[in-house]
């Protein structure tokens, strides 16, 4: 995979390649630019277009001017910059393409033919990476240079695909199919829509049974000419194999062409062959050869008549089956028949038939070429034979027995020797792409519009100068780690980018299943091998007097569990390899321990995320809890790994939160226990591996204090620490940090369990291990919906009522909800609440509360997804271990209790916060069949390592809505891809602002409505739960769910009210101190009440909330002054509340150090809180003389916080 894996590095895309950035991406090194205008010409250099109009846009399209901005970026795409003829003209210098001379009535034809593979080859010996060629009349230019193959291959608006020469012959055949069309033909594109998905690896699992089968039955031909002691025209068996294939999966047709080994050729076989090798001929003849009135013309047309008739017989008796509603075959016909856009544009039928014949021309001899070469290069091989050998029996492959996609995907080895086939014998000896502009190749070489420059596959395949030892068959080279180091583009035996082979996986899997099945049955000698030559006369590489003998294999090697990797050179280290056993699934994992401190449950899921991780991995001994539940259960657990004698005794990772520097509530009893552990005395954690990921946030200036602390006591509790601390800002994007990190360990965790082996392997093998563990765990992956299942329930089902009764889930009534501020003058909102409570509370506390959405927006939502919203079910499984996220709806619905999907997007689902990445992937999977370059640019922004992408992804998404409105074709999701995947609704806390001596069985609250107006847009985000306050304020008695939860027990207003009291806040950071006064207001009788001062900050007198019951309050000597600062005054006098505090410093001095009082503060953590400790620090210092290095301490002692972000 493209990755920048270095700071300095940037990967610059064309545009119109966005959405395949990892194929077309290049990498930059910044470093080695000093200023924009030279990064730009290396950039255009590269593209091979003139940077003087070229600009730079980010992913999302908007604009980069900057050098400074450029740095900031992963991913730039490169647009415009197509050199004009003018500015060719200017570059006088330009070098001369150089090639050979040729003659002046046939140019260069026969310095191409008869051997255009070895001619070709030779011409760059002679000419260089660029050789100016002229056949019947057009002047081309050839390549084999990697560096020119990446500008002309991938399709842009400088080089595309255009019909013409043996291609445009093809279209007598090919017609209307994709394969010979233009890209910018409405029929193209109507095709490759619809068309793509049948090619989607899913689609093309389903037809492995068929390959299967068809190889069985080649095989049993096979045996026939074995028992006749006959040999094999090999050449001729494969083709009968890959036409079966595509004839039975394209359009469910049998041409009988492996019922036994004398079966003659079918006329549509021979027929198609004929035409193939006459658009070769007519390609390299003037145009008047096809009006001639030669055998050749009329036999053309007579054989394109008979297909066409075969074709649309079956596609009229499919259209019947399907208009009597029988079962059809499920093969690409019925795919095309059924199959509509978006915009329900459907195929004609002639259209289909070009379809079917486009595969059929496409499809069945490069394939065949590819298995008769690899049959051919294995038969001189034994040593790749064996390695093949011993990797079937390994993964199981049997005859007769339809092989699973897994077994498919573990033949690793046989996958690489078809790689190198196909580099050894390119199908395709070249591509022809035609230059769109005038436009300048790197080296200043001037190629002009119309110029057709031809991608020469064969000799870049050959080139020295890509490839050590080009002329020897080494299927090694497609080992991860050497594929890794070569150009994307230095090998394409099916093109790339939109032009691309649509049939590569379909290829490989029919290559894979079917060399497996003949190895595994037969062995095969070749017969004269000297004698193999291929057809020049042809399109493709096919081989020519290819015969070989067939014998029933008696050899078969034993099954090992050892995964082949070489028919390998370096015995010594594939001896240590195999002695290991290097599969995922026996590596002898240690014990693994995930714990998590958790509140809102960001941490619990990426506990879970991780452990879910190695399961999958293979590990079997996974414990996963809260730190506290897990804190009784420590001595036995880690006991038991003591006595192990493995490197890694115990892997111990803990996923921790943390509130206003404390633990967070399920942590609270580890942290007391991990502080008061004797550390010295007491080792409990020696020989236990640990690894720590913080989640915090940046608004508070103690990030990730209880993280820190965690990481701190672990190791001096006597743990290991196996990798640094990872850290996340929920500020910003904190799955993106988690994803970064969550790599590393799971990488690092495995890598440590074999940390003594994998030293003493070289770092080839090391890195190949992990690439092994890797990919394993990727292909594991879980779908987006594991974990959960729901039946669903019909009316007459009694539960079907009670799914319906959502009031009894409320336990809380709104009873009083009226405005604060002058919103005439302010603009803005803050709503006093009073709430029916179930618990008692005191001063300080905070009210849990879950908002509910607007179902205007929830019926918007269900119906643009497709989802009925009085669909009524039961879960009967819900498997947090399983699930995609256990911060979603899924995870929070309890299994046996029937509700609506109604409910849950009313109070379960977040629907109005950010996308987050697993929904974002929802809609990229979505959007594979619909439209993949939206599907990868999708992909792309939830890619781990995409960080900045998500981010501005989610700044111009902000909302689900707004996605959808982007992608309105997404529009079928289903009932449980929703529930998996839509975050649940977070509730959201209060600041109490009564005392329950006041306000009994009711609390009050005063909450800012968050009204974000987006002037860009034009548009007003409202606050999910501030909004819902603000949406009901005319309702009466609305219901909902609320829940008194504590404060920290250092927030409570001091019991004895003879302390001074001070209490700092801004804005609705009033709320807990409303509670505070009311609490002293009622026990002013009980002793003498101290100073009482609160410095309040407002903008002004309209959002001077609660002033009267402020001024009732000084009124009754409750509070002592009520110090207010406005800050956006209308009189011209603003103030902050830290410049109050500065300003009454002495009286500050004097009551906290003198007489012992306490000082609050609350509000938003963003800046005031700061701002108030710095103030508080300078009144220390200056007027209580407090050094500054005591500062800390002091504040630690007298002011306490409660501070949201
Ligand atoms: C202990 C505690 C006590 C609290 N006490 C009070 C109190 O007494 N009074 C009070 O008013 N609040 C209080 N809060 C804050 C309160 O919990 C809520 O955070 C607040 O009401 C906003 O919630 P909301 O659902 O309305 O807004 P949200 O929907 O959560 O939005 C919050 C912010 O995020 C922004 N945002 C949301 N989605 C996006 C997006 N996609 N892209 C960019 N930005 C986005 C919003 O514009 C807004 O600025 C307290 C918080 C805590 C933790
Ligand atoms: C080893 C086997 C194959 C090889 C080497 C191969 C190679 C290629 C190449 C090089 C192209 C680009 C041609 C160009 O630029 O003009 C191509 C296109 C194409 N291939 Fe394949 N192919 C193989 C198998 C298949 C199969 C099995 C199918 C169908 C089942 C298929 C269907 C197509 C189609 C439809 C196109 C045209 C795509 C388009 O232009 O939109 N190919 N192939
Ligand atoms: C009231 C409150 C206080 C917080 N205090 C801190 C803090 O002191 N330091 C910090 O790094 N993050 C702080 N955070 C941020 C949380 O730690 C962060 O949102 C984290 O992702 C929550 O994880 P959880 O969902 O597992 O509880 C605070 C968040 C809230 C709501």
């Amino acid at each position: 995979m493209l990755t920048t894996g270095h700071a300095n590095n940037i990967i610059v895309v064309r545009e119109g390649q966005e959405g395949n950035w990892k194929e077309n991406g290049k990498i930059f090194n910044l470093t080695e630019f000093n200023d924009l205008v030279a990064f730009r010409s290396a950039v255009g250099s590269h593209f091979g277009v003139d940077a003087k109009n070229m600009k730079f846009m980010d992913v999302l399209g908007n604009q980069v001017f900057t050098f400074d901005e450029v740095r900031s970026k992963d991913i730039v795409v490169a647009a415009g910059g197509a050199v004009s003829t003018e500015a060719m003209k200017d570059n006088a210098e330009s070098p001369v393409i150089p090639g050979p001379k040729g003659s002046l009535l046939w140019g260069n034809l026969y310095d191409v033919f008869p051997d255009p593979l070895n001619q070709v080859r030779a011409l760059f010996k002679n000419f260089g990476p660029l050789v100016t060629v002229t056949l019947v009349g057009d002047k081309k230019v050839y390549t084999d240079d990697p560096k020119y193959v990446e500008i002309m291959a991938k399709e842009s608006d400088v080089y595309c695909k255009k019909v013409q020469g043996a291609l445009l012959e093809m279209k007598a055949v090919g017609g209307r199919g994709i394969f010979t069309t233009n890209g910018t033909d409405p029929d193209w594109q109507l095709g490759h829509k619809i068309l793509m998905p049948a090619f989607s690896p899913k689609a093309i699992k389903a037809y492995a049974a068929d390959m299967s089968h068809l190889a069985d039955k080649c095989n049993q031909c096979f045996q026939q000419f074995a028992d006749a002691n006959e040999k094999v025209d090999i050449y001729r068996w494969m083709t009968n194999y890959t036409f079966e294939t595509i004839g039975k999966t394209g359009f469910g047709y049998d041409f009988g062409l492996l019922e036994d080994k004398d079966k003659p050729i079918h006329p549509f076989v021979s027929g198609m062959a004929f035409c193939l090798a006459e658009g070769i001929t007519r390609s390299k003849n003037p145009a008047v050869y096809k009006k001639l009135p030669l055998a050749s013309n009329y036999r053309i047309e007579k054989e394109i008549k008979m297909m066409h008739s075969i074709v649309e017989d079956v596609i009229q008796k499919r259209k019947h089956m399907i208009s009597r509603n029988e079962e059809t075959p499920k093969d690409l016909l019925t795919f095309m028949l059924m199959e509509k856009t978006a915009e329900g544009k459907g195929m004609d039928d002639e259209m289909i038939r070009d379809q079917v014949l486009t595969m059929l021309i496409a499809g069945h001899e490069t394939t065949s070429n590819t298995l008769s070469w690899a049959l051919f290069e294995l038969a001189q091989r034994p040593r790749i034979v064996e390695t093949c050998l011993q990797e079937i029996v390994n993964v199981g492959i049997e005859d007769g027995v339809v092989p699973t996609d897994k077994q498919i995907s573990e033949l690793q080895y046989i996958e690489r020797v078809i790689k190198e086939t196909l580099r050894f014998h390119t199908p395709v000896r070249a591509i022809s792409k035609q230059a769109q502009c005038d436009n300048v190749l790197p080296g200043g070489y001037k190629v002009n519009s119309g110029t057709n420059c031809i991608i020469a596959l064969d000799a870049m395949h050959h080139n020295p100068d890509v490839w050590a030892d080009p002329e020897s068959f080494d299927p090694d080279r497609w080992l991860p780690e050497a594929e890794s180091q070569r150009s994307l583009y230095s090998w394409l035996p099916f093109s790339i980018g939109p032009r691309g082979c649509i049939g590569r996986q379909f290829a490989i899997q029919e290559a894979k299943i079917g060399l497996a099945k003949f190895l595994r049955r037969f062995s095969f000698t070749a017969l004269d091998p000297e004698k193999v030559s291929y057809n020049p006369n042809v399109i493709t590489t096919a081989p020519v007097n290819m015969w070989m003998k067939v014998s029933p294999r008696t050899n078969l090697p034993k099954a090992t569990n050892v995964q082949v990797i070489s028919a390998g050179k370096p015995s010594a280290v594939q001896a240590t390899v195999t002695a290991l056993e290097l599969k995922p699934q026996t590596v002898p994992f240690p014990p693994f321990t995930f714990l998590y401190g958790s509140n809102s449950g960001t941490s619990m899921d990426y506990a879970n995320t991780l452990a879910s991780k190695v399961k999958k991995l293979g590990a079997t001994d996974v414990v996963i809890s809260s730190l506290d539940d897990f804190l009784p259960l420590m001595n036995e657990r880690f006991a038991s790994s003591a006595s192990s004698n493995e490197v890694i005794k115990h892997a111990l990772i803990v996923v921790t939160a943390t509130y206003n520097g404390t633990p967070p509530d399920n942590a609270e009893k580890f942290d007391v226990w991990m502080s008061n552990t004797n550390t010295l005395a007491a080792q409990p954690l020696a020989g236990i591996h640990f690894a720590v990921f913080g989640c915090g946030n940046k608004q508070w200036r103690t990030y990730q204090v209880f993280p820190s602390k965690m990481d701190h006591s672990l190791e001096a509790l006597g743990g290991t620490r196996f990798v640094t601390p990872g850290a996340g800002d929920a500020n910003d994007d904190i799955d993106g940090d988690f994803a970064g990190i969550f790599y590393n360990v799971s990488r690092i965790n495995l890598l440590l369990s074999f940390k003594e082996f994998l030293h003493s392997l070289s770092s080839e093998w090391r890195s190949r291990f992990t690439n092994v563990v890797d990919d394993e765990a990727d292909k594991k992956e879980a779908t987006l919906t594991d974990g959960l299942t729901i039946k669903t329930i019909a009316p007459q089902h009694s539960e079907w009522k009670s799914a319906r009764n959502t009031d009894s889930t409320y336990n809380s009534t709104i009873l009083v909800n009226r405005e604060l501020q002058n919103v005439a003058g302010s603009h803005r909102s803050t709503r006093h609440l009073e709430i029916s409570v179930d618990k008692e509370y005191l001063p300080g506390d905070h009210l849990e509360v879950i908002p509910q959405n607007d179902p205007e927006i929830v019926d918007v939502i269900a119906q643009g997804l497709g989802l009925a919203l009085d669909a009524t079910f039961i879960p009967t499984e819900v498997d947090s271990a399983s699930l995609a996220s256990t911060r979603s709806v899924a995870a929070s619905l309890s299994v046996g209790i029937p509700v609506t999907l109604r409910y849950l997007m009313v109070n379960r689902a977040d629907l109005l916060g950010p996308p987050n990445r697993l929904f974002v992937s929802l809609f990229a999977k979505k959007l594979e069949s619909i439209d993949s370059t939206a599907a990868e640019a999708l992909k792309l922004v939830t890619s781990p390592n995409s960080k900045k992408e998500f981010e501005l992804f989610v700044k111009k998404f902000r909302t689900i809505l707004e996605l959808m409105e982007a992608f309105p074709m997404v529009n079928d999701i289903s009932l449980n891809e929703f529930l998996c995947c839509i975050p649940a609704m977070v509730p959201r806390r209060y600041s109490i602002a009564s005392s329950p001596l006041v306000l009994k069985d009711r609390v009050s609250l005063a909450v800012g409505v968050v009204q974000d107006v987006d002037h860009e847009k034009k548009k007003t985000y409202w606050g999910q739960s501030s909004g819902f306050f603000y949406r009901v304020a005319g309702c009466e008695n609305v219901r909902l769910s609320a829940t008194v939860k504590s404060c920290k027990d250092t927030f409570r207003a001091p019991k004895d009210i003879s302390t001074p009291l001070i209490m700092v806040c801004a804005g609705t950071g009033l709320a807990p101190f409303m509670g505070f006064l009311q609490d002293r207001q009622a026990r002013n009788f009980i002793a003498p009440l101290a100073e009482t001062h609160l410095f309040f900050g407002c903008r002004n007198e309209d959002d001077f909330i609660y002033q009267a019951e402020l001024k009732e309050f000084e009124k009754q000597g409750v509070l002592t002054k009520a110090h207010i600062a406005f800050s956006r005054s209308n009189t011209g006098h603003k103030k902050y509340v830290q410049h109050l505090l500065m300003d009454e410093g002495v009286l500050l001095w004097n009551l906290m150090h003198e007489r012992g009082g306490r000082l609050y503060v609350c509000g938003a953590a963003g800046g005031m809180a700061k701002d108030v400790r710095k103030a508080l620090g300078k009144v220390a210092q200056q007027i209580g003389g407090i050094p500054e290095t005591e500062v800390a301490a002091w504040l630690e002692n007298c002011c306490v916080e409660d501070v949201w972000g």
